[in-house]
């Protein structure tokens, strides 16, 4: 498929449904059984989300980061807190989570408030990574603009040397956060573009509501 064939690139989306009758009352026991089902296909970094932030003077900005886990019933990713999506949460931490099931013709879309998870689990997690992760951790100032590639090998070099000596800790500019949801919406393709949507609501003092929305 070349790009001038772009307009007429069309899929009709017939594998499944997602009916009322099919829908779990809680959004979080929901997103687990469709999670399950991306890694029981063996789709491709089934964790991999888009996360979209707002900077200080309202611009959005997106990108893809790695869900670690359901904790709580908030999604726990992990990045660098000076980066330019940490400082983003730290001016508005209203945030959004995007998953793009391709082969199951889902797609998941979270809006909630990301706050920094409890310091000992980022330990605990930063711990549990790959020595050369924990190690490139340090040598990534995470957005920062680099004279050229080898600044970054130069550094990676530097703090290897440096922890060959003495252990390694989690920096404290690299941890986790929590996005607790207020809002999630489950998409599944349908055909002639008649797609299931079906939206939860967090609302005060009552819990999750239920609604559909058109396609
Ligand atoms: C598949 C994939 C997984 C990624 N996972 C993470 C992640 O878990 N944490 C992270 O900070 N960046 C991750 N990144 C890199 C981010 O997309 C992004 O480049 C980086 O976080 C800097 O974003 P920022 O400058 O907007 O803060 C991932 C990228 C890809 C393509």
């Amino acid at each position: 498929m070349l790009l001038h064939q772009l307009a007429d690139l069309r899929k009709e989306y017939l594998l499944k449904k997602f009916n009322e009758e099919d829908v779990n009352q809680d959004p979080i026991t929901q997103f687990k059984i469709w999670f399950n089902e991306a890694m029981k296909a063996e789709l491709p970094e089934p964790n991999a989300m888009t996360l979209a932030t707002v900077n200080e003077n309202g611009f959005p900005s997106a990108r893809i980061v790695l869900l670690k886990g359901i904790e709580d019933d908030a999604f726990v990713f992990y990045t660098n807190y000076h980066s330019n999506k940490g400082k983003h949460i730290s001016h508005n931490n209203h945030v959004a989570l995007v998953f793009c099931w391709l082969e199951l013709q889902r797609q998941v879309r979270i809006e909630g408030v990301a706050r920094k998870m409890d310091e000992s689990i980022s330990d605990a997690y930063f711990l549990s990574r790959p020595i050369g992760s924990q190690i490139g951790a340090y040598a990534s100032e995470q957005s920062k603009q680099l004279s050229g590639r080898e600044e970054l090998e130069n550094a990676y070099k530097h703090f290897e040397a440096l922890f060959a000596k003495q252990p390694i800790v989690r920096p404290v500019n690299w941890g986790g956060y929590n996005v607790v949801p207020h809002k999630i919406e489950f998409w599944q393709g349908r055909e002639n573009r008649l797609h299931d949507r079906i939206l939860y609501v967090h609302k005060e003092l009552k819990g999750w509501e239920i609604c559909r929305l058109a396609p």
